[in-house]
């Protein structure tokens, strides 16, 4: 972790996916730089212990972010304990490749109910509340930070519909950017190149095989956690519309 300063002291973050991998490191990130987090993900055990880690009030929402109500009931429960939030990192998302052709269509459904629509979800309950941080002391600026990936950049054999989820946010982040950037919310989509967290593991067993075969440098959840906290801590006047970030030797 980065040698952090108290730049976001006075301001709560709702991290979604913060029991492993990117979200986790993330959420340690921002509360070295004073956030007060709210860390969202299914797995109690794992926010728990993370939570234990962190110390201060850091704040345990289990919660599965595909269902409308419980995104909403995150953000309702930052809101209720910390009384506001600055900056939602919009993290939780799963990565299930392969070919399309004979693909198991449950994987593609549960890549868009949580990639495209989990994201939503949050994103339409905390915009009120962002907007009102907004408006308020002690930065008068708002952060959402969605974390998309080099595949929403460029499409790939094999990553057909993970690749339309995060170009689909891509999408919706610039849109929604025009939309607020007036008002002082910052919008920011990050693109991660291969970072070693459990978000390959998911994937079938043969698609896991072909994965390893190609696996080359990867970054870790730090290296990406350091470049979130740098977009939400810059001066009011200054937004990273956009962050790409690749291991050295990732050529594609
Ligand atoms: N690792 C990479 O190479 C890479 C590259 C580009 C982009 N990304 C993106 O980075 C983000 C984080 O992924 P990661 O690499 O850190 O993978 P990860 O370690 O698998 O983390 C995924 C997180 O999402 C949470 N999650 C999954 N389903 C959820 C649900 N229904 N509701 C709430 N939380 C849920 C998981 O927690 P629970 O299981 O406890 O719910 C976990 O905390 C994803 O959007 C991914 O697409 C990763």
């Amino acid at each position: 972790m980065a040698a952090a300063g108290r730049t976001l002291e006075g301001t709560v973050a709702l991290i979604t996916g913060a029991s492993s991998g990117i979200g986790e490191a993330t959420a340690r990130e921002l509360a070295a730089h004073g956030a007060r987090v709210a860390l969202a993900a299914r797995r109690r055990d794992r926010l728990e212990s993370l939570a234990k880690e962190i110390g201060g009030d850091a704040l345990v929402i289990e919660c599965d972010v595909t269902d409308k109500e419980q995104a909403a009931a995150a953000v309702g429960r930052t809101v209720a304990e910390f009384g506001r939030l600055d900056t939602l990192i919009n993290n939780a998302g799963m990565m299930l490749l392969g070919p399309v052709v004979g693909a198991p269509i449950d994987e593609w459904e549960r890549m868009v109910e949580l990639n495209v629509l989990g994201l939503l979800y949050c994103a339409n309950a905390a915009l009120p509340h962002l907007l009102h941080a907004a408006e308020d002391d002690p930065r008068h600026v708002a952060d959402m930070v969605n974390i998309s990936s080099v595949a929403g950049r460029s499409a790939r054999l094999g990553n057909g519909v993970y690749s339309l989820t995060k170009h689909g946010i891509g999408a919706f982040s610039e849109a929604l950017r025009q939309e607020v950037t007036k008002r002082y919310v910052r919008i920011s989509l990050v693109e991660p190149g291969a970072t070693a967290t459990e978000l390959a593991s998911h994937n079938r067993p043969e698609i896991i095989d072909n994965l390893r075969s190609q696996w080359g440098q990867t970054m870790t959840a730090a290296d990406i956690a350091d470049s979130i906290a740098y977009i939400v801590t810059r001066p009011r006047h200054v937004t990273i519309n956009e962050l790409l970030i690749r291991p050295t030797e990732q050529e594609r």
